[in-house]
């Protein structure tokens, strides 16, 4: 099954809105003619909207790094799934690691994100991935499988067509160290597999997977051209246009 690559830009807590205009004047020129790939760019909250407005009439996405799961109350300090889609954003990046490191978020968080980005017709781009110390003890299937179970439970293969995984071993990620091709491909395998226990085989056969963790312009051609790896999820290579640009044509 062919799936089309899904590169995206995680800016963490960097760039305002004016310097979110700057990076789009220099990208936007820069993959105007690039349609191999699907890109989305996914900046803080306080810059969605004039990101969204800079890439009209281009074929650049704009997605959020994290959304609540309750469509409004009193939740001091959060954003839901229809205030993203009400100001333009199409993807949300889910259980990043460190959201769940620093903010608590845990298996069952990411299962609530989740199925609320999706009932509300987001494309969610989900994170697992171990720490070192789990990989060091033998235990990256195992955190895997299950970081993938509770966040696929109760969920059905129609209401998670949309679904997107990324893979980033949690080591790996903003410290120039990467996995290797053949090791992002077998924890790829792996979560195909969880994907195809919970949804179908041919769910399973055509979900994208991301690799993140240190993607840079010099490593992207490698790890892209492995058979399970379906895309990227770029976090300090993303902030220059250049750089990002250079992942997107890797
Ligand atoms: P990095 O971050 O590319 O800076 O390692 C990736 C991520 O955290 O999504």
């Amino acid at each position: 099954m062919s799936r089309k690559k899904l590169i995206a830009a995680n800016w963490k807590m960097y760039k305002d809105p004016a310097q979110t205009k700057e990076f789009f004047h220099g990208f936007l020129p820069m993959v105007a003619k690039h349609d191999r790939d699907e890109i989305v760019v996914c900046p803080p909250y306080i810059d969605l909207h004039a990101a969204i407005e800079l890439v009209k009439g281009s074929k650049v996405a704009v997605g959020a790094q994290n959304v609540y799961w309750k469509t409004e109350g009193a939740f001091t300090g959060e954003i839901s799934p229809t205030m993203l889609v009400a100001v333009g954003c199409t993807h949300v990046i889910i259980g990043h690691s460190e959201r769940r490191q620093y903010f608590g978020e845990t298996d069952d968080t990411v299962n609530l994100k989740l199925k609320a980005a999706l009932e509300h017709g987001l494309t969610p781009i989900v994170c697992v991935g171990e720490v070192l110390e789990e990989r060091e003890a033998g235990l990256t299937e195992d955190v895997l499988r299950r970081q993938c179970m509770r966040a696929f439970s109760t969920l059905s293969a129609r209401k998670a067509a949309k679904l997107v995984v990324a893979y980033e071993p949690v080591w790996a990620i903003g410290t120039g160290k990467t996995a290797t091709p053949e090791m992002a491909s077998d924890a790829h395998v792996l979560i195909r597999g969880e994907a195809a226990k919970a949804f179908g085989d041919d769910f399973g056969a055509g979900l994208r997977i991301l690799y993140g963790g240190s993607v840079k312009p010099e490593n992207a051609k490698a790890l892209m051209s492995q058979e399970e790896i379906d895309g990227a999820l770029v976090g300090g290579a993303s902030l220059d246009p250049k750089s990002f640009a250079a992942i997107v044509k890797y």
